[in-house]
């Protein structure tokens, strides 16, 4: 943008959403242009808070018509570069919009603004005797637009699907600001093709979410039983699936370590293993005498740790993928036994086949991405399992998707954001 388009184009978003809702001071825009890992900082002219529908609308307006790119953000919690501007676009703050509307009891559902914390919906929905189906770490600022524009998987989709499976309605800005209102569909409708489905994924490069309607679950969960258990293979770990799970989760002894040593958690068992395994259940599952186990609530803050702790411990290179249950303790020691140049860490969502890769202290992330990525292709993984493809995966997103589904998805793209103001360094990006 020339500096004379620049002043007008911020001159009209003052306009729309007031001078304090237009942060340009470096100090002010700092936490929103750098991503939660370190790893990407990038430049903007101006953050930009609406705090209605209908200034998402403006603003989107403002941007087309000048031919800016903007950057949908939610909590800035992504893990793939996705959420912060590369290339000196606009970011668009979608926090404001953090109203929860009534649960509607007999529906089993309520709306909500994209700018709701998943921590606040948990909380509403738990006053009413239920609960929201997605759970993760990030809770306190990872926002319900920013979950849906990942599909973001977390804790508990053994038990209750990704967040795909909770997203009843929509409503969406699309790139010439039109706004789309899907919110209102009738739990049996048959009228065409539903767009909310294409949004559900799409790491705000087809357009920005501003409320959803959300599917709830009944019976508020007193205290499920959550055992840690030490395990010599992943695949010992997978034979506790079954009815009554609700989360399967693993982290390895590097993580334990990182955990133990750096927030002062007790050692939960006297002699180490390489692997341990979470499980929550409703149900007692029955573990083999020479397992060492512990039955305690409170266990979940060895696992809910891991990804602050190894924060502390440099900018971590962090891979999400997933490979086939049945090759999980073969992917586990090639990655293992690679060389990669700094300290290891594997730990995820078992029941998936889900592995955070994150490597601490290794200077050359794209060497390290593509060796690892070239391994999870070999052993018929996916590449992006639960926080999307962002910057950090995009070339390898290109290569390996079935050329017909990409030319369906380039067909998307053109079509509801032929001028590329939506994310354009996401996916499509260089
Ligand atoms: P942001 O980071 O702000 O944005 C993420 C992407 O969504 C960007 O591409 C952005 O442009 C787009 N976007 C954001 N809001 C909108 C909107 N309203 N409309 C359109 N596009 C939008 N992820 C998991 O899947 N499972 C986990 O278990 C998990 N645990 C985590 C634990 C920690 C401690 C941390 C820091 C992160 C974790 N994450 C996890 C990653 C992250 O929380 C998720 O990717 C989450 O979905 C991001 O939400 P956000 O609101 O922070 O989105
Ligand atoms: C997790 O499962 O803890 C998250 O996806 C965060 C991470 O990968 O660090
Ligand atoms: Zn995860």
């Amino acid at each position: 943008m020339s500096l004379t388009s620049e002043e007008t184009v911020l001159a009209s978003l003052r306009e729309v959403v007031g001078r304090s809702h237009v942060l340009t001071e470096p100090d002010l825009v700092a936490g929103y242009v750098r991503d939660w890992t370190g790893r990407w900082t990038g430049r903007t002219a101006a953050v930009v808070r609406p705090g209605s529908v209908a200034e998402v609308q403006e603003v989107v307006t403002v941007c087309h018509k000048a031919g800016t790119a903007v950057v949908p953000q939610g909590g800035n919690t992504g893990l793939v570069g996705g959420s912060v501007p590369h290339h000196g676009e606009v970011v668009l703050s979608l926090r404001r919009l953090d109203r929860l509307d009534p649960i509607d009891e007999a529906s089993l559902s309520v709306t909500v603004g994209a700018g709701a914390t998943i921590g606040a919906i948990q909380e509403h929905a738990h006053r009413a005797g239920l609960r929201y189906g997605v759970d993760l770490a990030s809770r306190a600022s990872a926002t319900i637009g920013g979950t849906i524009a990942t599909n973001a998987g977390g804790t508990h989709v053994v038990s209750n699907g990704d967040t795909r499976h909770q997203v009843l309605g929509l409503e969406v800005v699309l790139a010439d600001g039109t706004r789309l209102s899907r919110l209102d569909r009738m739990p049996k409708e048959s009228l065409g093709p539903d767009p909310l489905h294409l949004m559900i994924g799409s790491e705000g490069t087809l357009g920005v979410i501003t409320s959803a309607r959300l599917r709830l679950l009944s019976g508020a969960r007193e205290q499920p039983m959550v055992i840690l258990l030490a395990l010599q293979t992943l695949s010992e770990g997978l034979g506790f699936l079954g009815p009554g799970v609700l989360a399967l989760e693993f982290f390895d002894s590097a993580c334990l370590e990182a955990v133990i040593g750096h927030r002062g958690l007790a050692r939960p068992f006297r002699a180490e293993a390489p692997f341990y395994l979470l499980i929550e259940s409703d149900r007692t599952p029955s573990i083999p005498d020479r397992a060492v186990a512990v039955v305690d609530r409170s266990l979940w803050s060895y696992r809910e740790s891991i990804t602050e702790t190894l924060n502390g411990l440099g900018v971590p290179i962090k891979l999400d993928v997933a490979v086939p249950l049945d090759r999980v303790d073969d992917f586990a020691g090639a990655v293992t036994g690679m060389d990669l140049e700094g300290d290891t860490y594997l730990f995820g969502h078992l029941a998936e086949g889900n592995f955070h890769v994150n490597i601490v202290g290794n200077r050359d992330p794209e060497a390290v991405v593509d060796r690892v990525l070239e391994l999870v292709v070999g052993h018929g993984g996916v590449i992006a399992s639960e926080h999307g493809v962002g910057v950090a995966k995009a070339a390898w997103w290109r290569r390996t998707t079935d050329p017909s589904l990409l030319a369906f998805h380039r067909h998307v793209k053109e079509a509801l954001d032929p001028d590329r103001i939506m994310n354009p360094a996401v996916l499509w990006g260089d």
